[in-house]
């Protein structure tokens, strides 16, 4: 087991990689109220091995009802169970759990602590780690939350086992992210290592998850409200966000294909070399993940327009300098409509 930490301006947080469910106990708070709250499918496969709890609570799968709508019953819950100031909430489950109960314990009471066991590999390398919780609002993801760190996130390595191949490639669309903006010795060592992920290897998992908080964990302690260095994270994003939502595909699939779009772009600007740009599709093709979609130019920019980071009429631009490096510029939605047409 590997252990990182957070510490930033808003709290602490710690981070357990390689955990396992079964320990989770020792990690909560003794003679306090506990809640769990999951969904339906890690139920019914881990059930058996949560922790003591006073309540489990399910929320329903899927963005849907990723919404405020669905808290409603777990207040109902919580004030049910007499949950108090004291108590403590726990979820285990994908980045829609997390981002649920985060933001649940942030506001019940004005705000009582809270802990994640990270069940997909998008959550263990993004979505649990940093702080950002929320719900999404008619349509627009993650509208309606808050930052807040939990005490701990015990990344389960075995658990991702019966995680579907697509789940599991989603992930990957974030740990490549990661390895083109802060690391090449990350980035190769996934090259290196495409087929051991096919066959689900916790030491190469293990490396994927560990490598990627550490990059993240650095940039979140000094950046928590994402007013500069966190901005590197949403590389690939400005493109993905939009194709996310054109397209449903799942968003770890619309980021790599928007990391080749913004690569293709950094190459256009004379920031990055064409070898790089080339060496990113040829991973993310070996990896079997998308490198173009259908979507034209025009609904591209049409919906990049929509981005809740937009900063009036440009956007800040996340490029790639080299595989290992990036940097972060504003481009005006103006300049990138000159560039589109030759990205898509
Ligand atoms: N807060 C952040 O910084 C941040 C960052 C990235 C993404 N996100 C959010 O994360 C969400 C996506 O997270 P996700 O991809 O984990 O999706 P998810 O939580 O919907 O999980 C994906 C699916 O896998 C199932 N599942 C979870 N763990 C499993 C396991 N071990 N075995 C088998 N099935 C399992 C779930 O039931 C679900 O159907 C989005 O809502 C996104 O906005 C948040
Ligand atoms: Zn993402």
């Amino acid at each position: 087991m590997k252990q990182l930490e957070i510490k930033s301006s808003i709290g602490e947080s710690k981070i357990f990689v390689g955990e396992t469910l079964a320990n989770v106990t020792k990690y909560l708070p003794q003679n306090r109220k506990i809640a769990i709250i999951t969904d339906p499918v890690i139920h019914s496969l881990y059930g058996e091995q949560f922790p003591k709890a006073d309540v489990v609570i399910e929320i329903p799968r899927g963005e849907a009802n990723k919404s405020l709508q669905s808290l409603d019953v777990v207040f109902e819950q919580l004030i049910a169970h007499e949950f108090d100031r004291t108590s403590f909430i726990l979820g285990i489950g994908g980045g829609i759990v997390c981002d649920m109960s985060g933001f649940i314990a942030t506001i019940f009471m004005r705000g009582i602590e809270f802990g994640f066991v990270s069940t997909t590999l998008l959550s263990q390398v993004d979505a649990s780690v940093g702080g950002k919780n929320g719900v999404n609002f008619r349509g627009y993801k993650n509208m309606i939350g808050t930052f807040n760190l939990p005490k701990f996130v015990i990344c389960e390595l075995n658990i991702l086992k019966s995680l579907p191949q697509s789940e599991l490639l989603s992930g990957m669309g974030e740990v490549v992210k990661h390895g083109a903006i802060a690391n090449e010795q990350l980035f190769s060592y996934i090259e290196n290592h495409v087929a051991d992920l096919q066959n689900y290897s916790l030491e190469v998992l293990e490396t994927f998850v560990y490598e990627s908080i550490v990059i993240k964990s650095n940039v979140v302690s000094n950046d928590v409200r994402e007013s500069g260095a966190r901005r590197i994270f949403n590389f690939g994003h400005t493109f993905g966000h939009a194709i996310e939502k054109i397209t449903k595909m799942p968003h770890g699939y619309a980021v790599s294909v928007g990391m080749v779009y913004a690569a293709k772009l950094s190459v256009l600007k004379g920031k990055m070399a064409q070898k790089d740009c080339d060496r990113l599709i040829t991973l993310l093709q070996n990896l079997g993940l998308p490198t173009s979609c259908e979507v034209g130019p025009e609904e591209l920019l049409t919906v990049m327009k929509c981005d809740k980071k937009r900063d009036g009429d440009s956007v800040h631009f996340v490029y790639l300098t080299g595989i290992g490096s990036c940097c972060v510029e504003k481009v005006s939605y103006v300049e990138l409509a000159k560039y589109i047409g030759d990205l898509c």
